[in-house]
């Protein structure tokens, strides 16, 4: 019978580039917790390396491997890291993203140079992990999960300067639906969830201003932005079998920002 086992990691292979960053460290250790082998991907041994002695203490074993998530050959070597050192792959992670608050410009003047900078940070660093991850979940057989980290802003527009990131975030919801239908016949699910803010390294500066907090704070419903604890009870029921039925979704977690739009 169904029931609180299916929310079980027990025994899974889970890959997360980006596991050394705010999201994708909280997934990594939360996932060990649920019982799963762990293994990072980024581009700093010492972000990585921090990520996996918490993984270790929550009951994981963990894995990392210094790669860049845009590259290929990269992305290649995280997936066999997983499979040498674990034995298969099951969950892929994509937390890699981000950087909008760094590159705001007018729509009509927005700069090739930053668009192509978000779309790598933002598309590519999902596209490229993805298939490798999905050539081994197909080849080794039994299904698989991936988990896509998109935004509100993929669904959302904003006043200015985010035109960038809103086309990263809103063609990741598309490769979601897309990669669902045409691995639904492999076992494979794909699903993601797409946060508004939430309190990590990348926004702090953003937060730390007041008065820009107060207005985001203002917007949402539940009257706070999130925190990396928030992502981690959603994150765990898509990737688990309490979600077996459930793929090709695109999870709000906005403390009810985007019922109001
Ligand atoms: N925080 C928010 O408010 C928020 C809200 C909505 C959505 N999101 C999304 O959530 C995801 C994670 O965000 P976050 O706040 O956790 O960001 P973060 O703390 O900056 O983490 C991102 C991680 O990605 C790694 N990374 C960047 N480029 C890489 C590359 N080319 N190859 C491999 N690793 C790379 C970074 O490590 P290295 O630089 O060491 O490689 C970093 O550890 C992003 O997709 C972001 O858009 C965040």
């Amino acid at each position: 019978m169904a029931g609180l086992d299916d929310f079980s990691l027990d025994g899974l292979v889970a890959l997360i580039p980006g596991g050394g960053g705010g999201i994708g460290s909280a997934l990594a250790v939360a996932f060990a917790g649920a019982g799963a082998n762990v293994v990072v991907g980024g581009r700093t041994q010492e972000s990585l390396d921090t990520t996996v002695g918490q993984v270790e203490v929550a009951g994981g074993e963990g894995l990392a491997v210094v790669a860049d998530a845009t590259n290929e050959a990269d992305a290649e070597r995280m997936v066999t890291g997983a499979v040498e050192r674990f034995g298969r792959l099951d969950i892929l992670i994509n937390a890699v993203g981000g950087g909008a608050g760094k590159v705001l410009h007018n729509a009509e003047i927005y700069p090739r140079s930053d668009w192509d900078w978000i779309m790598d940070l933002n598309v590519r660093s999902t596209v490229v992990p993805t298939q490798a991850a999905a050539r081994q979940m197909i080849a080794q057989g039994g299904g698989g999960r991936i988990l896509n980290i998109s935004s509100v802003r993929g669904n959302l527009g904003i006043k200015a300067g985010y035109s960038a990131y809103v086309a990263a975030k809103g063609a990741i919801n598309s490769l979601t639906r897309q990669w669902a239908t045409e691995w639904a016949p492999h076992g494979i699910r794909v699903n993601a969830i797409m946060p508004t803010f939430v309190d990590t390294p990348q926004v702090a500066s953003l937060l730390a201003d007041p008065e820009f907090k107060a207005g985001i704070v203002n917007r949402i419903p539940l009257g706070r932005v999130g925190e990396t604890r928030d992502i981690v009870g959603p994150a765990i029921f898509l990737c688990s079998d309490a979600a077996s039925f459930v793929t090709g979704q695109i999870l709000g977690i906005d403390g009810g920002l985007t019922a109001t739009q």
